[in-house]
């Protein structure tokens, strides 16, 4: 297949463009390189640096390149950003991906991968939560991701888009070779914080919050590996094109959590020195316990994550990050 990734310069999508080449396919991307980075990705793919925005510019990509599939990982993805400035994000991420959709539907009418969020979930009280539970996002962005998943469903309704749309948890580590990796300008997740702080970038750890309804008091999470994740696209492109597949929406997790505590005692593990923590105050909008039930997309694709311990899944992000200590910029 030939696929136009969309956001493929950035972490998650760079990941996705190295698993479709190594599964044979041909990838071209699309980014503008607000957050992506070239040397992400392999020196041989062809990358156009374009912006959603640009829906002229759009139509003639997937015109000039002819795709047989779109994966679409394009966005600003900052909770508390997204709450300062909601123009951007809704710009950005509602209207591009609708010259996107408008694009695909107008030329090619070909299928689409989208990448959502367990953000469009909000506070539940459902453990682990299935995708029909209900959905209530707490933040713009996980209301522009939420209002995307509409419009491609409306898509599917009236022009019969094929389409996966995948809700992930709390995507965290780097491939295993060590030469690509999370590299987003602004710090905020809590494994690669750790790491930088591991490293001596930072000089402690904050734990926001230990009196929430878990056993240690710390916030649960689903913590899926970014290879792993990199897998569900390819399965999921693959579905789409065999005709296996015509419309889904699958979480995609281990199923199973750990503690912010647990995740600080697995770096510590590695390293052989404590980090140094301090407690702080919960954080806005944190729920306690965020877990994925996976089971349909294990059931109807396949999906069989290969990082499932801790340790390991932390110890590529560390040597990531040891590697890099400041990103792609050596
Ligand atoms: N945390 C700390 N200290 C830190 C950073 C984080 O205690 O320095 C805690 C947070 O309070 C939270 C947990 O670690 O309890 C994980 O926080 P992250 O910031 O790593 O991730 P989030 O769970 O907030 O959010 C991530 C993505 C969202 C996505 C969500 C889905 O950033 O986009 O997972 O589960 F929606």
């Amino acid at each position: 297949m030939k696929l136009l990734v969309v956001g493929g310069a950035g972490y998650i999508g760079s990941h996705t463009v190295r698993q479709l080449r190594r599964s044979g396919h041909e990838v071209v991307v699309l980014d503008n390189l607000s957050s992506g980075h070239r040397e992400a990705l392999p020196g041989d793919v062809t990358l156009v640096q374009q912006d959603l925005l640009d829906a002229e510019g759009v139509r003639g990509t997937l015109q000039a390149h002819e795709p047989d599939a779109v994966i679409h990982f394009a966005a600003l993805i900052e909770v508390g950003e997204s709450m300062r400035a909601p123009a951007r994000y809704y710009r950005n991420n509602v209207v591009g991906s609708l010259n996107l959709l408008q694009a695909i539907v107008e030329t090619r009418k070909i299928p689409l991968v989208f990448s959502s969020t367990a953000a469009v979930y909000g506070t539940t009280d459902a453990v682990p939560i299935p995708e029909n539970a209900a959905m209530q996002p707490e933040s713009v962005y996980g209301e522009t991701k939420l209002m995307t998943e509409r419009m491609i469903h409306a898509f599917h309704t009236a022009h019969g888009l094929p389409y996966v749309i995948l809700r992930y948890f709390n995507v965290c580590g780097a491939a295993p070779e060590g030469d690509i990796g999370e590299a987003h300008a602004n710090k905020t997740h809590l494994i690669e914080l750790a790491a930088l702080t591991a490293l001596g970038q930072r000089e402690k750890m904050m734990i926001f919050g230990d009196d929430y309804p878990t056993p240690d008091g710390t916030c649960i999470r689903d913590y899926v590996h970014v290879q792993d994740l990199a897998d569900a696209h390819v399965l999921a492109v693959e579905a789409l094109h065999s005709g296996q597949t015509q419309a889904a929406t699958y979480n995609v997790g281990l199923g199973h959590g750990f503690s912010v505590r647990e995740v600080l005692d697995a770096v510590d593990a590695l390293t052989g020195t404590p980090l140094k923590r301090e407690l702080a105050p919960r954080r806005a909008g944190d729920p306690p316990r965020l877990v994925a039930d996976a089971t349909r997309i294990v059931k109807d694709l396949g999906f069989k994550p290969r990082f499932t311990d801790l340790q390991e899944i932390v110890q590529t992000s560390w040597n990531w990050h040891r590697s890099h200590p400041h990103d792609f910029r050596r």
